[in-house]
């Protein structure tokens, strides 16, 4: 079933200058790129997409860095996208997360671990409500 799901390239990868190479392996697999936009975070969408985190002692953190630069939106789009997204991504903590994934390729980083991506089918509908409005 074909489903969306949203993607943020952070900031770290964004100022390193490794935006192309990531979009790329997305549209490597054939996911379509329905919406992509470079642009700052407002505080108000980072507590709204990491509200799960509130109260969480990396959470300030969390707000701060993926508010400190600019970020590349981007709803993607097909069969399972959420899944295939989060699996191209890698594990959280790109220390430990497999060579070949996103992640494991680009990071070293907990918290500055190069993307976001939507955890469900709920997660990426309100996410996208967040970043490109209902
Ligand atoms: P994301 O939401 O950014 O796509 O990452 P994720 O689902 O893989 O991980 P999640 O559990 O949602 O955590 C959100 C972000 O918080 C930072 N984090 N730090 N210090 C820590 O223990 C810790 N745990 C998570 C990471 O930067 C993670 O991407
Ligand atoms: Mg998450």
């Amino acid at each position: 079933m074909s489903e969306k799901t949203y993607c943020m390239i952070k900031p770290d990868a964004v100022a390193r200058g490794i935006v192309g190479r990531i979009v790329a392996r997305f549209e490597d697999v054939g996911l379509e790129i329905e919406r992509l936009e470079l642009g700052m975070v407002t505080p108000e969408q980072a507590a709204a997409n990491y509200a799960e985190h509130a109260g969480k002692p990396f959470y300030q953190g969390l707000v701060t860095y993926i508010t400190s630069g600019p970020v590349v939106k981007m709803v993607l789009a097909g069969p399972d996208a959420v899944a295939v997204v989060r699996k191209l991504m890698g594990v959280t903590n790109p220390k430990e997360a497999a060579p070949g994934t996103i992640r494991g390729d680009f990071g070293i980083s907990l918290d500055a671990n190069i993307v976001h991506g939507s955890d469900s089918a709920a997660s990426a509908e309100r996410e996208i409500a967040i970043f490109f409005g209902g």
